[in-house]
């Protein structure tokens, strides 16, 4: 059977990003089917297409940090905001593909979402996966974590997997933001110390545009403060979505004092108080 264009063009970029795989297009289906991507005929449902492609970029990061850790290790990822838990379910394939196992922990705030992953899980025969409702910031796992993952967790939610993360003194902690908008709502505060900056933050289209450079350099810098070597970036085209930035971090030393200090002086100059440091008060 030909493979269609749309399931081309998912095979060539599979074959990219993950090029040590050698990729069956017949069981990819099923596994697509399986957790809900593609419909009983074997095509994708609408947005989740796109979604597919975030996961595919997204993953390949998660796999280099766990190829990164000893086979010897016990590797804990946790995923905070999983929702359909696409990317776990993904990231679960790709390295059983590649005989390696993890556990996976995934938590999300909708009950309906846990049971449906919990659910599919099982159905896989991914049995290293468990799935638990509760909000991030509070979750405590009961075996140490060595990544935490958050792909579009809602705003500020972002913060509080970046925060989970350090302090469970995560080695990686990878996290695509949602969207910016507890800053956003605070920079127009700029102009009270700053008059100059006043026409930037008028229109509401730059005043996005600085939010998000805004946010997502407070949370690299808070990052760093707490001793983590940190990329920013985008990790997939925007042609598959907006929201494709990514703060990858890795941990390698105990504090760091300049960071911290450009962080205060950043966040003192916007007058805008982040919901990081809310759950990290060292960065007050
Ligand atoms: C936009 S969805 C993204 C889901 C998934 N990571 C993905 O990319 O497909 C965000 C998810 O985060 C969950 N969420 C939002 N805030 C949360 C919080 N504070 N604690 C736990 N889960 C949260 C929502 O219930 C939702 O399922």
């Amino acid at each position: 059977m030909e493979p269609s264009a749309e399931n081309r063009e998912l095979i060539n970029c599979l074959r990219k990003v993950h090029s040590e795989i050698g990729w069956d297009l017949g069981e990819l289906v099923e596994f697509l089917k399986a957790v809900g991507i593609m419909n009983p005929g074997g095509k994708m449902y609408g947005e989740r297409e796109k979604k597919l492609y975030e996961v595919i970029h997204f993953s390949s990061h998660i796999v280099k940090c766990v190829e990164n850790i000893s086979r010897r290790r016990e590797v804990v990822l946790l995923d905070c905001g999983c929702g359909r838990s696409y990317l776990p379910f993904f990231v679960n394939y790709v390295l059983g593909k590649k005989r390696r196992q993890i556990d996976y922990i995934g938590i999300d705030s909708n009950p309906e979402l846990v049971k449906r992953s919990t659910e599919i899980s099982k159905k896989l025969g991914f049995f290293n996966m468990r799935f638990y409702e509760s909000n991030i910031i509070s979750f405590e796992p009961e075996q140490p974590v060595n990544i935490v993952c958050a792909l579009h967790a809602c705003d500020t939610a972002t913060d509080e997997a970046i925060a989970k993360g350090i302090r469970l003194s995560s080695r990686f902690i990878l996290a695509a933001p949602c969207c910016q908008r507890q800053v956003v709502k605070q920079i127009s505060r700029v102009s009270r110390n700053v008059p100059q900056i006043k026409p930037l933050v008028e229109a509401k289209v730059t005043k996005e545009y600085i939010g998000v450079a805004l946010t997502e350099t407070l949370r690299k810098l808070a990052l760093e403060s707490f001793g983590y070597k940190v990329d920013l970036f985008e990790f997939v085209s925007s042609k598959y979505t907006p929201k494709n930035i990514m703060l990858r971090a890795e941990k390698i030393r105990e504090w760091n004092r300049k960071s911290l200090a450009a962080y205060q002086a950043l966040r003192d100059y916007f007058a805008v108080k982040p919901k990081i440091q809310e759950y990290l008060k060292q960065l007050q």
